[in-house]
């Protein structure tokens, strides 16, 4: 009864004043903010390294093969590993020598939305170039370029998977090549993709997928606390680079390619924030142990130096709102009992 009172005088209000700020059901109008986080309908495929399932067959398998690493003792998924969301547990990424790399493993999750530019600090061009360097380096899996391809072409598993996936004019197909394993690799990654969570249903029109604090917590990150001006879209990032006022402890991250720019000091890539909250340690030192430390950060606005971004400053949030952001955050968990987390392989293009 009270309720029907309520929106009954909302619509009244909506009709008065010509505006749909509230909705009869008392709820705000949130329609067009919604909109901008619907999920894609395919995924991008670029011209120059188009699906083919037998790629991403091949790509799978090389995530997950030995050989890649001269001693045969790390995948690529020794660090991005599969049931922890892409990414591991560690604040930065273990070298083989038992020392750690400058970075935290960032998840792969819907690396396929990447456009163009890769890696906290923005080194790695295109997702095909990326490879190349965690296969190579030493340190990590430590492979010389010709023998990784001399090791593949002496299997014939391999033989017959690259023929298959890059079949060329000869009745045998290509040669294994460098060029092919990274783009096998990558077409892979494309298929990463998180699955639906509450958030996404909600956005569908389900009213009740989120709860009360929930809700609250999503409008302030699009409003108050400012979160959608870089955390923007169905993949929460604008993929661009900034300082948030993170403890850098002297790395300068995407300001190491840009030396004049005061802007791009300490700036590192805006992450996704797609099951965030089941990947913790966060940034990309992995600084950070929790999600209420992040918000902490947020409200204090970090520190204060000349390249932090003009959307980050205090914004000095309740304990209530605080609480109402991380709810939110956990509505963008999916539900993770689909399988593997990567879209199953087929003859077509497979749909997020
Ligand atoms: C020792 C752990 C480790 C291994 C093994 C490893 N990676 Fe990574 N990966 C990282 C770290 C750390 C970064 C961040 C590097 C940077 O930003 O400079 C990264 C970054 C990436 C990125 C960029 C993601 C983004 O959002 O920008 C991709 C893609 C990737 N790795 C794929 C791979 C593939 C493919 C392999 C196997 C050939 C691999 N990785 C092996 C730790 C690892
Ligand atoms: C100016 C752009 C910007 C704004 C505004 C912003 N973020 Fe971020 N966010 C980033 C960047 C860049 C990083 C990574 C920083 C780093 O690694 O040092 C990040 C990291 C994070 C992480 C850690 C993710 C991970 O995988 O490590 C979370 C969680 C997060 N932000 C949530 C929020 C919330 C909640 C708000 C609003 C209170 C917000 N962000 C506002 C750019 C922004």
């Amino acid at each position: 009864m009270a309720w029907k009172f309520v929106g009954g005088v909302a619509a009244l209000l909506t009709i008065l004043m010509g505006s749909l700020a509230i909705a009869t059901n008392g709820e705000p109008d949130r329609s067009a903010v919604l909109a901008e986080y619907r999920r894609p309908a395919e995924i991008p495929f670029p011209d120059d390294n188009p699906y083919r399932a037998a790629k991403a067959e091949l790509g799978r398998a090389l995530f997950f093969e030995p050989a890649l690493s001269r001693d045969s003792d790390r995948t690529c998924a020794t660090c991005h590993v599969p049931g922890q969301d892409w990414t591991d547990t560690t604040p930065r990424a273990p070298r083989s020598d038992g020392g750690f790399m400058d970075f935290r493993t960032p998840t792969l999750l819907n690396v396929a939305w990447t456009e163009t530019i890769y890696g906290w600090d923005g080194k790695f061009r295109g997702l095909e170039a990326v490879a190349r360097t965690p296969l190579t380096a030493p340190g990590n899996m430590n492979m010389p370029p010709k023998e990784m391809v001399r090791r593949l072409s002496a299997d014939p598993k391999y033989v017959v998977a690259f023929a298959d996936a890059f079949p060329g004019p000869t009745p045998t197909g290509g040669p294994i090549t460098q060029e092919r394993i990274e783009q096998a690799l990558a077409t892979f990654q494309r298929l990463i993709v998180s699955g639906r969570a509450p958030f996404d249903r909600w956005v569908e029109g389900d009213a009740r997928a989120l709860g009360p604090a929930a809700k609250r917590g999503f409008d302030l990150f699009n409003d108050r606390a400012n979160c959608a001006a870089c955390h923007s879209g169905w993949n929460f990032t604008d993929g661009s680079f900034h300082d948030i006022g993170v403890a850098t402890d002297g790395a300068i991250g995407r300001g190491r390619f840009f030396p004049n720019s005061t802007a791009l000091r300490h700036a590192f890539k805006t992450p996704t924030l797609r099951n965030v909250a089941r990947r913790p340690p966060y940034m990309h030192d992995g600084s950070l142990a929790s999600l209420s430390e992040v918000i902490d950060l947020y409200d204090r606005g970090g520190i204060d130096r000349p390249s932090r971004s003009r959307d980050i400053r205090p914004l000095h949030l309740t304990v209530q709102e605080k609480a109402d952001l991380i709810a939110f955050l956990e509505t963008l968990n999916d539900d993770g009992a689909e399988g593997p987390a990567y879209q199953p392989i087929g003859a077509e293009p497979p749909r997020p």
